[in-house]
């Protein structure tokens, strides 16, 4: 039997970095992530930023009541004017490293040139990577792909990027046009870690130990590898990676079956009804245990009820204990 969270403080090697998604990595999740799961160094939330003048109450509300302990605010901003009034935000409620998403490939954001959009204008990067040099309490990341539409975007960026105060480099290598199609461009990710000066995380399409290992035996010098889709399908591969002895089968199973309970009583207990709270709960299962028998996931897509979806997640995690 596992304790909870005691599979993964063993060893580190490469540290696992958790993404932010939206819809996903909100509080009730990170914060149960880290109690049953464990093996995550940093946790990203997802976006904040500026409508109207000010930051939604509903996000920083999700900062608050970390029980992480590792939780660094991701901010969308393409001018420092917003980023003030984002930073302002972050450090009232106790937070001192930030990163910037400048990867997002949404249309609807990168087409007002925020996101992935900002990598084609370098005089907005500029505006915004001088507000950080103000704030020398502030310690900043920056989660990038290559470019919009071409990987000289951030080639052409990396002088500014080099140059400026930031701590560390997240890069997904692929294009903001090609949201998640194509495969990875590793040559660029070389090419990128090659040239540049700041500690580089790699991120994109990492499902197993074996992906791990591949990226970090190609890359030796990498800060971290972020994983994103990879943790919402298996929540225990950072802790498989960290441990000496890695969970056994059953051992998963029972952890994660704990876990998904406890995140069902919690979204039961935050949102009104169980329409909202299965709103927060299914989405999940597009990732989850893609292992597990495509009958029994519809039936827990599909559950109108929470003691449906109580009853569905069971079986389904009984039928893996079975086979
Ligand atoms: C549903 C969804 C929501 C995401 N939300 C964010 C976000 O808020 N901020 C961000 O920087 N990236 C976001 N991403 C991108 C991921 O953080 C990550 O860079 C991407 O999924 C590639 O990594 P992966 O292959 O390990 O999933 C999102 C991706 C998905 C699929």
């Amino acid at each position: 039997m596992i304790m909870e969270n005691t599979l993964a403080e063993q060893h580190s090697s490469l540290p696992i970095w958790h993404a932010p998604l939206q819809g996903f990595t909100e509080q009730i999740y990170r914060n149960l992530h880290h109690r049953f799961c464990g093996g995550v160094d940093r946790y990203f939330s997802p976006f904040l930023r500026v409508e109207r003048g000010e930051v939604r109450r509903r996000d920083l509300r999700d900062l608050q009541n970390d029980s992480t302990g590792r939780l660094t605010p991701q901010l969308l901003t393409d001018n420092a004017h917003d980023l003030e009034i984002l930073l302002q935000a972050v450090t009232h409620l106790g937070y001192h490293d930030v990163n910037l998403n400048f990867g997002c490939s949404f249309p609807l954001i990168a087409r007002k040139g925020k996101g992935a959009g900002i990598l084609s204008r370098p005089d907005a990067v500029r505006d915004v990577l001088s507000c950080l040099r103000d704030h020398p309490e502030i310690s900043a990341s920056v989660k990038m792909r290559l470019g919009w539409s071409s990987p000289q975007e951030a080639f052409s960026l990396l002088p500014l990027l080099n140059d400026s105060s930031v701590c560390e480099i997240i890069l997904h290598p692929r294009l903001g046009c090609e949201q998640y199609k194509n495969t990875c461009d590793i040559a660029s990710f070389a090419r990128f870690a090659e040239e540049c000066k700041k500690p580089l995380v790699y991120n994109g399409d990492i499902r197993n130990v074996e992906d791990i290992r591949r990226i970090h035996d190609r890359f030796p010098r990498l800060r971290a590898v972020m994983i994103g889709r990879g943790l919402l399908s298996d929540p225990l591969l950072p802790a498989t990676w960290t441990s000496d002895t890695p969970p056994s089968e059953a051992d998963r199973l029972s952890v994660l079956s704990r876990f998904l309970r406890e995140m069902a009583s919690q979204m039961q207990e935050r949102y009104e009804g169980d329409r909202q709270a299965l709103s927060h709960l299914q989405p999940y299962w597009d990732y989850l245990l893609p292992e597990a028998e495509k009958r029994l996931r519809k039936r827990i897509l599909k559950a109108r009820s929470l003691a449906d979806y109580r009853q569905s997640v069971t079986e389904l995690i009984q039928s893996l204990q079975n086979s």
